[in-house]
């Protein structure tokens, strides 16, 4: 048994064994599993995947005992969740004060601009979503962007043009 199929106290084990599981149950454990972490906790997922479907919802309903109604009802009434599947890759621009002392902000916007993808939104094409984070945790590599659900330290806005230009050519 690997631990995404590890049962721990009665919680579901992850749906998959994607590793950006982990990053949604390492804002759960932050919060001890209480319910009151349950806002955290969809951001997780959203900054993670780039939407928060039906079986993330699931699965942090379940693992926080809280209804299913209830975090349907976060999703929908925070305009930063999203429940649709984004673009074919996700890149998320970490915005929280480290990052933020060291550029993000003009990182995001040169990227923004040499990509053609707004922030919050999916390219025309469909190959990138780009999205923020307030912090993904790893402030000691700032600044950082997460990408398909791969941390990348110390980014820049030319390394991630590079990837998405490199998507652009598989498609
Ligand atoms: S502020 Fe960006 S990783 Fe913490």
């Amino acid at each position: 048994m690997n631990a995404a199929t590890k049962v721990t106290a009665g919680r579901p084990p992850a749906p998959s064994s994607d590793k950006r599981w982990r990053l949604v149950e390492a804002a759960m454990r932050r919060n001890g599993y209480k319910r009151n972490g349950l806002i955290e906790t969809l951001h997780a997922v959203q900054a993670s995947f780039g939407y928060v479907d039906e079986v993330a919802l699931r699965f942090v309903s379940q693992s926080l005992r809280v209804p299913l109604s209830a975090a349907y009802g976060v999703v929908t009434f925070y305009h930063f969740f999203t429940l649709k599947p984004p673009g074919k890759h996700t890149c998320v621009v970490c915005t929280g004060t480290a990052c933020y002392i060291r550029n993000a902000s003009k990182l995001l916007e040169e990227f923004s601009r040499q990509a053609g993808v707004r922030e919050g939104e999916t390219s025309a094409d469909g190959v990138v979503s780009l999205l923020t984070a307030r912090c993904v945790g790893s402030c000691g590599v700032a600044p950082v962007a997460v990408v398909d659900g791969e941390v990348l330290p110390k980014v820049t806005a030319g390394r991630l043009k590079e990837l998405v230009d490199g998507w652009r050519h598989e498609s």
